[in-house]
């Protein structure tokens, strides 16, 4: 990108010119890529709160506006009138497709759900009690050993296919990671099924019964997908380009983005915040939390609240509140507990001042475990079915790093405070 103004940083008494880039949306970025070589001097920002690492046409995030946009289209009206491989499709090519390009793209999903029949014996290999989270960075990371026709990076063709595998095969490793933690026959994937109905069927069917996948779920099942898609270069996302920008093969660097989304603060944060409202478990105690997350001695904070970038609200939020109300409301679930003291933990919340100074909000994160849970799933198995629904988001960014002809490997710096030069020290005088 050409930049049309520049910025003057004066350091030490010179004059150093800094290119303004500016993007389709959002504030305008330094370009300080030349400052080191020019100044003799490194910017500091840990956690990036002010740091742009790459060039993206995927997604864009207002966090003052709570807009979310995936290549310009609002998440709501995503949610509300499109379906996840269609979105899969949008984040991946750019444009929303026709009805033959849908067709097509969905076809060739459904022909990739099946996994290599030997990699039932990585399941097999795991114990029991195995978090599916850590069988999937397993299960994930050992696809390059099976599909060594899609790990040449340099190859177009390679890099379409491991695409299509990984988003294919993502629900298929989720639900059998769930199956062999409850001793269950693992169900192979269906191709007359839609992409979530096929995935519920995966979960829930058995071989003793003929099992019918609820509509109404499927359908809340592809909102969760859709709402979870992609999210610019958050924790995940940003490992996933980091570790891809060694030339590592793509099954490697999603392997990566699944262990960064497991921690709690970031996509473990679902799983975290059930647990925290079953915690709390009634209204009246409400306050008592409230005091614990406000409390700087106790390390509590209230999961599902709070956002690196949104500081009004987040609209995924918004849709999974309205959802978590219709599927319980068709699944005949009247006056849940746990939904209530959500809804009353946001009401204080949000009218608390320590909350309002910093802009604390409930994220993606507050209510999709309340449906999650209606619909059957263990607390165990959310950071997994993010997972999958963010895979596609990790393959469009990786793709589109991949295709840069400037992609250089990442190599941050650092603020070294360790100890000087000095010299070694032979152990009888230490
Ligand atoms: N409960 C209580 N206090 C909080 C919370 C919370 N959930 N989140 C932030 N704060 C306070 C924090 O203590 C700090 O206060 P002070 O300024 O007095 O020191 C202030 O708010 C700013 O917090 P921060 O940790 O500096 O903010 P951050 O941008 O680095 O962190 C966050 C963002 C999402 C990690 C954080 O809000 C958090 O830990 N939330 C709970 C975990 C969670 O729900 N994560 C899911 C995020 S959305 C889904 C995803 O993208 O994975």
């Amino acid at each position: 990108m050409a930049a049309d103004k520049t910025a003057t940083l004066n350091l030490n008494g010179s004059d150093i010119d800094l290119p303004v880039l500016s993007p389709t949306c959002g504030p305008d970025v330094l370009d300080i890529r030349k400052l080191y070589a020019q100044g003799d001097v490194f910017t500091y920002d840990p956690g990036f709160t002010s740091t742009a690492a790459c060039e993206s046409a995927i997604t864009f995030i207002d966090g003052d506006k709570g807009e979310l946009l995936h290549r310009g289209y609002p998440i709501d009206q995503l949610a509300g009138k499109s379906h996840y491989l269609e979105v899969c499709y949008l984040l991946l090519y750019g444009e929303l497709p026709t009805a033959d390009q849908l067709e097509e793209f969905e076809t060739t999903v459904t022909r990739h759900t099946m996994l290599h029949e030997q990699m039932q014996y990585f399941f097999r290999g795991f114990r029991r009690d195995a978090h599916p989270m850590a069988v999937m960075v397993g299960v994930v990371g050992a696809m390059a050993a099976f599909y060594h026709d899609s790990t040449d990076i340099t190859d177009p063709w390679q890099r379409e296919v491991a695409s299509f595998r990984l988003i294919a095969k993502m629900p298929t490793i989720a639900a059998w990671a769930y199956k062999y933690s409850i001793g269950q026959p693992f169900v192979y994937p269906r191709n007359d099924l839609d992409y979530a109905s096929n995935f519920l069927h995966m979960c829930f069917a058995v071989p003793a019964e003929e099992y019918k996948v609820d509509p109404i779920l499927a359908r809340a099942m592809d909102r969760i997908f859709t709402l979870h898609a992609d999210h610019e270069q958050n924790a995940s996302t940003s490992t996933v380009r980091l570790a891809s920008s060694s030339g590592a093969n793509p099954f490697a660097c999603i392997a990566a983005g699944i262990a960064c989304l497991w921690g709690p603060a970031h996509g473990g944060a679902n799983q975290a915040a059930l647990e925290t409202l079953k915690e709390i478990g009634s209204v009246d105690r409400i306050p008592e939390y409230i005091e614990r997350a406000k409390d700087k001695n106790d390390p509590f904070r209230l999961m599902g609240f709070g956002h690196r970038v949104y500081k009004n609200f987040d609209p995924r939020a918004t849709v999974m509140k309205q959802s978590a109300d219709e599927v319980l409301d068709l699944l005949g679930i009247e006056d849940n507990p746990i939904l209530q003291v959500a809804k009353e933990l946001e009401k204080q919340a949000t009218a608390d001042q320590y909350f309002i100074d910093r802009k604390l909000f409930p994220n993606v994160d507050f209510y999709s475990g309340i449906i999650l849970e209606a619909m059957g799933f263990p607390t165990s198995m959310f950071t997994p079915i993010f997972a999958l629904a963010r895979t596609v988001g990790w393959i469009s960014q990786w793709k589109e790093q991949i295709s840069d002809p400037a992609l250089k490997i990442g190599r941050p710096r650092q603020l070294y405070t360790g100890a000087a030069k000095r010299d070694y020290v032979d152990i009888e005088n230490r």
